[in-house]
């Protein structure tokens, strides 16, 4: 008898299969993004589109401005993701797209080209919570699976603390009642006149300065949420000092307002996120968000860690993760592929979806 033991062994090898390949679509504010991701830790591509440029002349980003942008390029971006997987649509399990929260017609254009994908492809449709999908970038750039994770989310969009208590349960304890942290850079910056984003500019800046030139409120919301944020007093105390001093014709140092301005900020970032940790044991801290790349809060967190709580491990992403991207979405849904929780073709943008599921 002639047995043919290869061809049993590569049909042994296709049964067996195979790693799980999703891809991810993100445009829930202004990165238009697509990667795919294998068995939700591999990312085999991650295609970023940064929409700033168009919004930096209006200080922030503007809702129309940002969908129309992703309806004119979502689809060369999904391109660009497949080619630089060396994949064709055939090859892929599951389409996965971030559902909300975030601007309504911007993630609209990211939902439909999901729906459409996984229509013609016949292929299941994965919706993601944007929020959720943070603490998996953490995941994709090695942070341990320990459980309890607090996660601290700040971005443009959000100022959210998250706790992952087990696998699979994450809630949120807190977010901003108003501006988010990044926001808040972003409108000091515009009435300093500094450009947009802000945050990096002053970063930059209050490295110059001294933190403790003025002395600016911190929200701490003792009564009514202590996991709460509130960012839009300080902002506004910000404008009061600058406009005073303009009447008063007296020379405003900029790196010192900047650097008091961070610090008021950084301080209730850092406090809350530390109490946060210890009141629910954490054996982790996870950053993510644009504003995870300032040095001062970078710096504040570790050494406030390293001595409140020294058994508890601080991870930040590369800033190329911890900022909005679609590897973190096709990584988040390949749990929910493995359970098989599928989203219907009628699935809606939710612009106000919060972190708990
Ligand atoms: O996560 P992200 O890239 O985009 C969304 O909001 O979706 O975050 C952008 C925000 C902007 O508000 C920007 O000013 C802020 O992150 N940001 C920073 C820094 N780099 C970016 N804020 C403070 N310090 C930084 N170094
Ligand atoms: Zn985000």
């Amino acid at each position: 008898m002639n047995i043919n033991i290869k061809a049993m062994i590569d049909e042994e090898l296709t049964v067996v299969k195979k790693e799980t390949l999703i891809l991810g679509i993100e445009t829930s504010c202004d990165e238009t993004a697509a990667a795919v991701v294998s068995d939700g830790q591999n990312i085999l591509s991650n295609i970023i589109s940064s929409q700033v440029e168009l919004h930096a002349r209006f200080g922030g980003v503007v809702p129309e401005i940002a969908s129309r942008q992703h309806l004119e390029i979502i689809n060369s971006i999904i391109d660009d993701a497949l080619q630089e997987s060396g994949l064709t649509f055939k090859d892929l399990d599951a389409v996965s797209v971030s559902h909300g929260p975030g601007l309504v017609g911007a993630l609209l254009v990211g939902v439909a080209t999901a729906k459409a994908l996984a229509y013609g492809l016949k292929l299941p449709l994965i919706a993601v919570n944007h929020l959720q999908a943070h603490l998996y970038a953490n995941y994709l750039d090695g942070a341990p699976r320990v459980y309890p994770t607090v996660i601290l989310i700040v971005s443009g969009g959000h100022t959210e603390l998250l706790l992952a208590g087990k696998p699979k349960e994450i809630i949120s304890l807190g977010c901003t009642r108003d501006d988010a942290a990044g926001e808040a850079y972003d409108k000091v910056a515009r009435v300093l006149e500094l450009g947009y984003p802000g945050g990096p500019v002053i970063d930059k800046l209050a490295r110059e300065g001294n933190p403790a030139a003025i002395k600016f409120p911190r929200s701490w919301l003792e009564d009514q949420g202590r996991f709460d944020f509130s960012f839009s007093g300080l902002k506004t105390a910000v404008i009061n000092h600058l406009y005073h001093a303009r009447r008063k014709e007296e020379k405003i140092n900029i790196p010192d307002l900047a650097a008091s301005f961070q610090e008021a900020l950084t301080e209730v970032l850092v406090e809350k996120t530390l109490r946060a940790a210890k009141e629910y044991n954490a054996k982790a801290v996870f950053l993510a968000g644009g504003v995870a790349s300032n040095s001062r809060l970078r710096e504040w967190m570790r050494s406030s860690i390293e001595i409140a709580l020294p058994g508890t491990e601080l991870h930040i992403p590369r800033p190329i993760l911890c900022t909005d991207n679609a590897a973190m979405i096709a990584a988040a849904a390949y749990p929910l592929y493995l359970e098989k929780k599928f989203a219907p073709l009628s699935l809606n943008a939710q612009p106000g979806l919060p972190a708990r599921v």
